[in-house]
């Protein structure tokens, strides 16, 4: 059976007291999800070693938003992988549509990062999803396949047992507006026939999908019901305890 994951993407939101206290919240509350659900919390850089030190011994995984796309030395600002892995992350996200949009990340970065990511032992959350313009001319099949060839058919099927997709269209990410669950299920269970045909049907199989795009108590359950859709990347609604919560609980 594959993983189920419910991921909170805290973006560039909240204090470093007010991520633990956020922390505790989920970690005291995670007791109502079902146990075949991995929660991920997903803090700024400067919230990971004290929100790591919250969640430890609980079944809740720590992720980064990003990670360098250089191993080490003279690259003011960035934050590599090793050192993601020394405060505690098992995930890392990469490939978020605010980073290719805002911060000129490319494929070519993103196939850097993977394999920094992988060489230190941590697994990748890897978002694709189209723009509007892009589903409204009818490319979204296009699109994502493109983002998928890309950056993840170099790895090995080993590898990809380490890798999560998130599909998230950019024009449901923090717009309300949410893809309807036929939209979903549509480009999930194309994903998994991409995987398929380059990978075979047991990676495709086993690879987890996630949907994100305005994900929220509401939805969540009509969602997470189809087939090929195995948990949410959640944004805003993660930022509250109980409304993160409460989406896990759709399983
Ligand atoms: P949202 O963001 O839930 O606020 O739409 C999702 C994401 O960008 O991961």
């Amino acid at each position: 059976m594959r993983k189920k994951i419910v991921a909170g993407n805290w973006k560039m939101n909240t204090t470093v007291a007010e991520g633990v206290a956020l922390a505790k919240a989920i970690v005291k509350q995670k007791k109502e999800v079902s146990k075949d659900v991995q929660l991920v919390v997903a803090p700024p850089f400067t919230h990971l070693v004290p929100v790591a030190q919250v969640i430890e011994g609980s079944s809740v995984a720590l992720s980064a938003q990003n990670c360098a796309d250089q191993p080490k030395g003279a690259f003011t600002g960035e934050v590599s992988a090793a050192m993601l892995k020394d405060a505690g992350c098992a995930y890392t996200i990469l490939g978020h549509s605010e980073r290719r949009e805002y911060y000129g990340e490319t494929s070519e970065k993103l196939v850097k990062k993977m394999a920094l990511a992988f060489e230190n032992g941590l697994k990748v959350i890897f978002c694709v999803g189209e723009k509007l313009e892009e589903r409204n001319a009818g490319h979204h099949f296009d699109v994502v396949s493109t983002q998928i060839s890309e950056v993840l058919f170099g790895l090995t099927p080993e590898q990809m047992a380490d890798v999560v997709i998130a599909y998230e269209p950019v024009w449901a990410i923090g717009t309300g507006v949410t893809a309807t669950s036929e939209q979903a299920q549509e480009i999930h269970s194309f994903i998994r026939q991409t995987l398929a045909a380059h990978f075979g049907g047991k990676v495709a199989e086993e690879t987890t999908i996630l949907y994100g795009g305005s994900c929220k108590p509401s939805n969540a359950k009509e969602l997470f019901a189809c087939p090929d859709i195995d948990g949410g990347l959640i944004g805003g609604a993660s930022l509250k305890a109980d409304d993160f919560i409460a989406i896990a609980k759709a399983y």
